[in-house]
């Protein structure tokens, strides 16, 4: 019989993450062919999402319904259980990206070798960074034209902030690619132009094998000994401990389409990254091992069909078993509550589990009783630290347009913010409700959904804003001169915490030349 332990040791939970159109959707498809769960390829459909034009949100939301199944996607790989968690692939929505990346253990980026480092994926390396998450590179598309290898390197080091070590070194790229030389297990793989089969291996062994040669022609061959040893020359050691603290990022090149690289990948994967790593939570480290039960909400799914006004509550196990119709604690209401239908993900099949692991994510149905960020414990009390939220680029304020139901509205703003869709600050000069989100769409899902779910109406005024930041000082003196003299620009978070709204840049800058004691935070986890 398997432990905890044994249990905690296989799971591997991450999340793929790119700028849209660089292979994510590509790329998570071939990890589940090659984990069985799923048979063919183009089952993996619900990041199209982005293809679709932004002001038709209504369809977006269809297939967001469809996505749930697809949220998380665990399957088997070897001794290895591995979760799959998935991230929306249309920027508006990277809110909801950056809360999933709170419940993985690794990431694996993906970066299209003709376009390097763009720009939701410098952002989302950013929250990496600021929980220190391993990071895996994954270059694709090699069998386009696109970069020199060394140049991409380059890049991801300085837009992305971190040491990187290739793990694997393209022969050619676009017409010409031959294959890539697995540095990590000094072996050869050819690259055969098929979206289905798996490239065909030559047996080497060493980099001066003759074989090579023979394979890739002598020229090749011998650029390809010239840029291991450049490689060896510039890049330290691969350095596992380095990779788990978040400071090294190891590079694979191959072409996710073609299938080519991806088992590399996935076979390096499995055995360098995390398992479940202990959490700390603001009493204590939770560590996964500890046997009593402990996870938090990290993503809310509303159903958007009114007849069905049910939510999906996303669960991640931290530590302890989850079991169905055991009697468990939510922190922040102090309440007992069972769950009877827990789902798990399974091969892109929702069904009912009797238990989870830590690194697990099991869905809760709910009415109403989940947060984001809340935490459920088996009785002790712990609160895991709350999901960070960054200022948001767009502000408006919202404005009830039907007096008769001002009620209705403020419970459904209320639920619409603790499932996660747009942040509320609210003025404290003058008492108006500020939404903040991250792209356009968020502010006609929010109009929809008060409406059809709440029967509020609303409507949009145009408010002039740059930024939300969090603010804090050692002085409390200081902190509350600040606050009387901004007093028109202060707000509240839907935590009570104090928020300076910045209505331009020029004013930010004043204000933190100003107030040399008050530090300014762009995230509210600081
Ligand atoms: P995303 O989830 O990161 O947004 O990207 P996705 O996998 O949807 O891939 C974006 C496009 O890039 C797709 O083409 C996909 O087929 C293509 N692609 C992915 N990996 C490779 C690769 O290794 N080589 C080449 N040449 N192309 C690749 P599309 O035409 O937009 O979509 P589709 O109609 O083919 O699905």
């Amino acid at each position: 019989m398997s432990t905890l332990t044994d249990e905690i040791q296989r799971r591997r939970t991450f999340a793929i993450i790119s700028h849209p159109d660089a292979g994510k959707t590509t790329l998570t498809e071939k990890l589940l062919l090659f984990g069985g769960a799923i048979h063919i390829a183009g089952a993996v459909k619900s990041n199209k999402i982005k293809k679709t034009a932004t002001s038709d949100w209504m369809e977006i939301e269809k297939q967001r319904g469809i996505s749930v199944a697809t949220s998380v996607m665990g399957f088997n790989y070897g001794d290895y259980k591995i979760n799959i968690l998935d991230t929306p692939g249309h920027q508006d929505f990277a809110e909801d990206t950056f809360r999933t990346l709170t419940a993985v253990d690794s990431v694996i980026i993906v970066v299209d070798v003709a376009k390097g480092v763009e720009q939701q994926t410098r952002r989302l390396m950013e929250v990496c960074r600021m929980r220190n998450t391993p990071v895996i590179i994954f270059v694709n598309k090699l069998d386009r034209e696109g970069r020199d290898p060394f140049e991409i390197l380059d890049e991801l080091e300085s837009e992305l902030k971190i040491a990187v070590r290739p793990l694997s070194w393209p022969i050619n790229i676009g017409a010409k690619f031959k294959g890539v030389y697995n540095i990590y297990e000094h072996s050869l793989d050819l690259f055969t132009p098929n979206k289905q089969r798996v490239s065909e291996r030559v047996e080497i062994d060493d980099l001066n094998d003759p074989r090579i040669d023979q394979a890739v022609g002598q020229a090749d061959a011998s650029k390809l000994r010239d840029d291991i040893e450049l490689i060896d020359g510039v890049y330290p050691e691969f350095d596992k401990d380095q990779y788990l603290q978040g400071k090294l990022a190891p590079v694979f090149f191959g072409s996710a389409l073609n299938t080519f690289g991806v088992k590399e990948l996935l076979d390096c994967f499995v055995e360098i990254a995390p398992s479940p790593r202990p959490i700390q939570a603001q009493e204590c480290t939770i560590k996964p091992e500890d046997e009593q039960f402990s996870g938090f909400v990290f993503k809310i799914h509303a159903n958007m069909d009114p007849n069905h006004r049910s939510c999906i509550a996303f669960v991640k196990v931290c530590s302890g078993v989850f079991e169905r119709n055991a009697p468990y604690k939510h922190m922040r209401s102090g309440k007992i509550l069972k769950f009877s239908s827990p789902t798990a993900f399974m091969a892109q099949k929702k069904s009912i589990v009797d238990e989870a692991y830590p690194g697990d994510i099991v869905g809760i149905p709910d009415t109403g009783n989940f947060k984001i960020g809340d935490t459920i414990t088996q009785g002790q009390t712990i609160h895991f630290r709350g999901l960070p939220s960054f200022s948001p680029e767009m502000f408006k304020y919202i404005e009830n347009t039907d007096p008769m139901k001002s009620k209705q509205l403020e419970k459904g703003i209320q639920q619409l913010m603790d499932e996660g869709v747009a942040q509320l600050f609210v003025n404290q000069f003058n008492g108006r409700k500020i939404i903040g989100t991250v792209g356009q769409l968020q502010f006609e899902v929010i109009q929809y959904r008060l409406l059809h779910e709440y029967g509020a109406q609303c409507r949009w005024e145009p408010i002039s804003m740059y930024k939300a930041c969090w603010i804090e000082s050692d002085d409390q003196q200081a902190l509350e001169a600040f606050k009387k003299r901004k007093h028109q620009f202060m707000a509240i978070d839907i935590e009570g915490r104090d928020v300076f709204m910045a209505d331009s840049n020029y004013v930010l800058q004043m204000a933190q030349n100003d107030f040399p004691k008050i530090r300014f935070h762009f995230t509210s986890e600081f």
